[in-house]
């Protein structure tokens, strides 16, 4: 067991809290704050407890000079504020004297924010090749760590490895022990039967995931565009569909490794061109034809999927189905939203990334037992790699 914020007294103390905040934004607007709701339980709590608040995150990928401006954190801390009701000092910087001044400044139940850690990267990467003066430097500012970035948990940064290598008390926040507990129970501890559906455009960006919970789920369903590439390893013909030429002989590996517990779509819908509004038509798997590319699964797959989940205890969801942008292509990913929404008894988990934005996108937010805010980072842990980001909490 980690320790979490719970573990230690922090009042007085200057609490560095390492947040995800990396929420996506267009023209300087943030276009989905979750990551920043998701955090705030343990902001809430380290004011409830008098704490001194430092909070901090990357946001976007920072590599030159021009790239700062789009990404810096200040329009992220005017909406923590805003949630809060409470005044958030930003510092738009991310060392130096200003920092240090409002930090020696602040008194109980203070917030200061300091600007986007990945402007360091700009020389020498420090933030993302956790440059060790970096990590000293930040760990210098504050007395205990609380890491609640799960989303960044599969990076070794300064920001997170860097800091924890030079600070005595290292615990988790509340949205990370959530994490924890939800993935790697799923993972490690699963009630069965168990099963994982696995979309997602890739086969070779779940490769590793296929693997593990193949080990470990008694039923792994294949969707989203992924599905192909094992449809070419079966020799079907797949028309116009994306599909990963590379990876098709890895795909049979799999299917031979995962036999009866691997089950494909065995019907798609079908359409002439990648678009919203393309007329389409649902093609059997061993029908597809020559001229379309599959956008979404099948209403019998759709069949097929319900009755491998009737009696499903755990359930991890990681990919879409379909095209869940365009609304005729949504139908697989939503039946799968509300299959798992109505599954009774059962504990339903949704990786971040993209199924997560088509469980919120679609209006699901609130039936799943767990949404994970961690795209990779939900990902490697599905694949049972240990995370850096994880692994530096002290343990109970
Ligand atoms: C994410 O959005 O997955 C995390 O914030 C990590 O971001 P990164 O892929 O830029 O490291």
């Amino acid at each position: 067991m980690k320790k979490t914020i719970r573990d230690v007294n922090v009042k007085g103390k200057v609490v560095l809290i390492r947040v995800d905040f990396n929420v996506p934004m267009k023209n300087g607007v943030i276009t989905d704050d979750n990551r920043i709701v998701q955090a705030l339980p343990t902001i809430e709590y380290a004011i409830s407890q008098h704490a001194k608040l430092v909070l901090f995150s990357h946001l976007g990928r920072v590599e030159t000079e021009a790239d700062k401006a789009k990404n810096s954190l200040a329009p992220v801390a005017k909406r923590l504020s805003e949630l809060l009701k409470k005044p958030v000092l930003f510092v738009p910087e991310t060392r130096g004297a200003a920092l240090e001044a409002a930090i020696k400044a602040m008194k109980e139940q203070d917030i200061v924010m300091f600007e986007n850690t990945r402007y360091e990267d700009v020389e020498g990467k420090k933030e993302s090749k956790n440059n060790p003066e970096l990590g000293a430097y930040w760990a210098s500012l504050g007395n205990i760590f609380v890491n609640d970035a799960f989303g960044t948990a599969h990076r070794a940064h300064a920001s997170n490895a860097g800091i924890a290598k030079n600070i005595s008390t290292v615990v988790s926040g509340f949205l990370m022990e959530k994490e924890i507990k939800f993935i790697g129970e799923a993972v490690d501890n699963p009630t069965h039967p168990f099963v994982a559906i696995l979309g997602g455009a890739k086969v070779s960006d779940k490769i590793s995931v296929i693997e593990n919970l193949l080990t470990k789920a008694d039923k792994v369903l294949v969707c989203g565009a992924m599905a192909y590439t094992f449809f070419k390893a079966q020799g079907y013909e797949v028309g116009t569909s994306k599909c990963e030429a590379d990876f098709v002989e890895l795909a049979k590996t799999l299917l031979e490794k995962g036999k009866d517990k691997l089950v494909l779509p065995i019907d798609n819908v079908v359409a002439k061109a990648f678009d919203p509004e393309a007329p389409s038509k649902i093609a059997p798997t061993e029908h597809m034809p020559s001229d379309m590319m599959g956008l979404d699964i099948g209403p019998a797959t759709i069949e097929l999927f319900k009755k491998e989940l009737k009696s499903a205890k755990t359930v991890v969801w990681n990919g879409p189905a379909g095209v869940f942008e365009f609304e005729r292509f949504a139908v697989g990913t939503k039946a799968i939203c509300t299959m798992l929404a109505n599954l009774k008894g059962a504990t339903t988990i949704i990786g971040g990334g993209d199924s997560a934005a088509a469980a919120i996108q679609l209006g699901f937010e609130e039936k799943f037992t767990h949404i994970s805010t961690g795209g990779g980072a939900s990902l490697e842990y599905l694949e049972g790699k240990a995370l850096p980001g994880v692994t530096i909490i002290q343990d109970k």
